[in-house]
């Protein structure tokens, strides 16, 4: 087409931020974000398709009446569909942190971000929000604004791996027409495989492997006094937020695009303190790409999965979510929550930590590790100062992670 050469001349002579969004990108075998401003307020579906990657919306209702948007990059840039059996591809559920949502698989742009290079690498891609995010606020009954009683907000993580991901699975299942599929989680993606397979053990046997990406569990070591100290507090929290209709943080709102745009761009003055909020001081991130990152993250949650995250560090626990006693004996059956039991997890498991993880302290994911047994192998990320950030934004998180993430899909391929 007449166009083509010309828009070659425009990339290769680096003027163009702007003019040339979706026809080159959609060409080229781009690496990098074409338009930041437009990345970082396009919406997934609207995100992918400028890249130039099929990308189909599902919706998923749990069995407690929570609707879901799961989104499928069910094949890679120029294939055909395949249909659903024995010859389809293998489906990989993917799954994202607290806060985050399917974008954070995305927005390092084709060649670099994982949800592509699956696809790219011949995998169904099923990247899953869970409930209460910016794509999963909704349910059949309950409404997330109601201010009184707050009921939509009444989950933490014990809900996502316990009810998302049963319903995800079979969902996948049905589309795909594959009974066993692979898991990858990030950080609470983690967290929800683990408790899912602890407390629905038939769950956990529907997965080829489980890629766990900065994996969140047991909270034993500990280097911030500070934040232990806070954790003290958790349940006067808890009592405090919902009397005062408060259950969600950090909805995703157009305005972090635009603050994200104003403070975290190329010459911004607070570039720098930008970063540092936001990748916990990275040394491994482009900067220019974090108002992409801020128009996606945060993506909203319920209180409850931070709070169940405090009570994991209170009390020394990996242990479903506490309420109070007389609640505790009615759900329960026991005063104090009951543990996960990680020993149910049948999954052969790969846990991929950072040695610069503040977060996922290595400390912690070793711990895991001993308690999981013989069917968790531990791998290390390569850069020593590799932080929780990094697995999803980093600018060579290909090569330090997504590579022999992928490298160990195909070892447990069907
Ligand atoms: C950072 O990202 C921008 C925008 O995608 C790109 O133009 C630039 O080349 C990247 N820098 C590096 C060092 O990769």
């Amino acid at each position: 087409m007449a166009w083509a050469p010309l828009a070659l001349l425009l990339v290769t002579a680096a003027t163009v931020t702007t003019a040339a969004t979706a026809a080159t990108a959609a060409t080229a075998g781009n690496r990098h974000s074409t338009n930041i401003a437009e990345d970082a307020r396009l919406n997934v579906p609207a995100l992918v398709r400028k890249y130039g990657y099929p990308l189909e919306e599902h919706t998923v209702v749990t069995s407690d009446g929570y609707v879901l948007t799961a989104h499928r990059i069910p094949h890679a840039r120029g294939e055909r569909p395949v249909l659903p059996g024995a010859g389809a591809r293998t489906p990989v559920l993917v799954m994202h942190g607290l806060m985050c949502s399917s974008a954070d698989f995305l927005v390092l742009g084709p060649g670099s971000a994982l949800g592509y290079l699956l696809a790219d690498a011949g995998y169904d891609v099923w990247l899953a929000n869970a409930r209460g995010n910016y794509y999963s606020r909704r349910h059949l009954s309950l409404d997330p604004d109601e201010r009184e009683r707050l009921d939509f907000w009444r989950f933490s993580w014990d809900e996502i791996g316990e009810r998302d991901l049963p319903a995800l699975v079979e969902h996948v299942s049905a589309i795909s027409g594959r009974r066993r599929m692979h898991y990858v989680g990030y950080s609470q993606g983690t967290t929800a495989f683990l408790v899912m397979a602890a407390l629905r053990p038939e769950y956990g046997a529907r997965f080829l492997s489980f890629q766990a990406l900065a994996p969140a569990a047991f909270n034993e070591y500990s280097d911030n006094p500070a934040r232990d100290e806070l954790m003290q507090y958790e349940s006067l929290l808890d009592a405090i937020a919902f009397s005062n209709g408060f259950g969600e943080v950090l909805r995703r709102r157009p305005l972090f695009a635009d603050l994200g745009l104003q403070h975290c761009a190329d010459g911004a003055e607070l570039q720098e303190l930008c970063a540092q909020a936001l990748t916990g001081g990275s040394q491994h991130v482009n900067r220019t790409l974090l108002p992409v990152f801020a128009g996606h993250n945060p993506a909203g949650a319920a209180l409850r999965q931070i709070i169940h995250y405090a009570q994991v560090q209170r009390f020394g626990r990996f242990a479903r979510y506490n309420f109070d006693p007389v609640t505790n004996m009615a759900r329960y059956g026991s005063l104090r929550p009951p543990e996960y039991d990680v020993t149910r997890v049948t999954t052969p498991t790969h846990l991929h930590y950072g040695l610069g993880d503040a977060n996922s302290l290595p400390a912690n994911v070793r711990l895991l590790a001993r308690r999981m047994g013989a069917r968790a192998v531990l791998h290390a990320v390569p850069r020593a100062s590799f932080n929780h950030f990094d697995f999803i934004w980093a600018s060579d998180a290909r090569a330090q992670l997504y590579e022999p993430v992928l490298a160990l899909l195909r070892r447990h391929d069907e």
